[in-house]
């Protein structure tokens, strides 16, 4: 017979808290019928070793120990393809999440609910010790799944949640494997339909080990919602990329603005056609270039950044893209104003050679992605994914 309960533990290096956390889960599920499966990346501390001796005494303590596929939200969908339970709960194998919640929230399942959700964000919960730019961090892709998703629950980031057997596999074929979060994806494909109920709890700190998420998981999550949210239409990494582009703009305007009250001057080159060289306009373009660099590498194409000294070379690449664009926006914008607009009858003047502007860098924008998105960052091998 089916086991009411199926706990699933995802864990990377839980040796210290494994076991501990396996028996707080028992000592609550006591009277429940169970089943908790530990889903193990063969973690180098050997935490599935201590789950495989658990199993020898507690058949009802199940190891899945994955040899080659890695990553937290595959490792729970692992876990849910084999899980046997009317009801999956997922949790942070270090004793983070509270397992005196667990009856509570099989309570809410019981009487209703498809999803229930342990939140840190609502009144009485709590995130504990997290540096502040994680909270901030954290707070900012909430608000963002929010908006974009209409998710109405207060931690769609959380790790800590219940959903029947029956509402996982009626969605799964829609989770992506790849996708940032189990929750996310079921809430942001198919939140309208879905009874879903939350539960505060206080986010612990962790006593041994330590954790496996760094600040990127904002950046990944808020990946997934655009994806969640337009990815139909138009790729997330294009989208990050335009975000970029226009933060470009604003730094090389108050570049330009800054080099104007300093008072820089303008060039004499003593060339014929162009003897002026504005400097400011140049320390304009040059400051957007180095800040969509940065942005570029640490955000957009984070996966695949360049590190450390290598960055220099990326630099480099990115710069030659970069004038490569301003090549094709000139050619684009010769054409358009020189060549085509005259055919169409369209007179020389500021709104003709405005409207040839915007095709021109729309043009030189596209192409730009194409190469950098094909070329600049895909040099390095893809860092480890969530
Ligand atoms: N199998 C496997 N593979 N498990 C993993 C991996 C992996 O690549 N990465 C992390 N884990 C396990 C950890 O061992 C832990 O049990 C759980 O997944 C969560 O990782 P933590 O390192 O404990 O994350 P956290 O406590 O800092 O982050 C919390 O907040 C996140 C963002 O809101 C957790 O509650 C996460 O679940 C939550 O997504
Ligand atoms: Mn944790």
């Amino acid at each position: 017979m089916r086991p009411k309960i199926s706990v699933l533990l995802p864990s990377y290096n839980e040796a210290g808290n494994i076991e501990p956390c396996i028996n707080n889960i028992i000592k609550i599920l006591n009277d429940t019928s169970h089943e908790i499966i530990v889903i193990d990346d063969n973690s180098p501390d050997k935490t599935w070793q201590i789950v495989e001796q658990i199993h020898e005494k507690n058949p009802r303590v199940k190891l899945i120990r994955r040899m080659t596929e890695k990553g937290l939200s595959s490792a729970i969908i692992t876990g849910m393809n084999s899980a046997e339970g009317e009801y999956f709960f997922v949790m942070d194998a270090d004793m983070q999440h509270d397992e005196n919640l667990l009856p509570v929230m099989i309570d809410h399942l019981d009487k209703g609910s498809d999803v229930i959700v342990g939140t840190r964000y609502a009144n009485g919960g709590s995130t504990g010790k997290w540096s502040f730019l994680r909270k901030f961090l954290s707070i900012v892709a909430t608000s963002f799944a929010k908006f974009f998703l209409h998710i109405s629950i207060s931690d769609p980031m959380s790790g800590f949640f219940g959903i029947k057997r029956e509402v996982y596999f009626k969605n799964g074929e829609n989770i992506n494997p790849r996708g940032f979060k189990i929750l996310l994806e079921i809430l942001g494909r198919n939140g309208n339909g879905l009874k879903v109920s939350e539960l505060p709890f206080h986010f612990r700190n962790r006593l041994h080990g330590e954790t496996k998420i760094n600040n990127s998981i904002a950046r990944s999550f808020l990946v997934a919602v655009l994806d969640l949210r337009f990815g139909k239409w138009v790729s997330s990494t294009f989208l990050l990329y335009s975000l970029v582009g226009l933060s470009g703009v604003l730094v090389n305007l108050l570049g330009f603005m800054f080099f104007e009250s300093i008072g820089v001057g303008d060039l004499n080159t003593g060339i014929k056609f162009l003897p002026v060289f504005p400097i400011s306009v140049f320390f304009g373009i040059e400051l957007s270039i180095i800040s969509n660099f940065i942005l570029n590498n640490y955000f957009t194409f984070y996966e695949t950044r360049y590190e450390k000294w290598a960055a220099v070379r990326g630099f480099i690449i990115f710069s030659g893209v970069s004038a490569l664009g301003m090549f094709v926006q000139l050619g684009v914008f010769q054409l358009m104003s020189y060549k085509i607009a005259p055919k169409f009858g369209l007179g020389e003047n500021f709104e003709t050679r405005f409207f040839c502007e915007m095709i021109s860098i729309f043009v030189a924008m596209f192409t730009n992605y194409f190469l950098n998105s094909n070329i600049t960052w895909t040099v390095n091998k893809p860092k480890r994914f969530q």
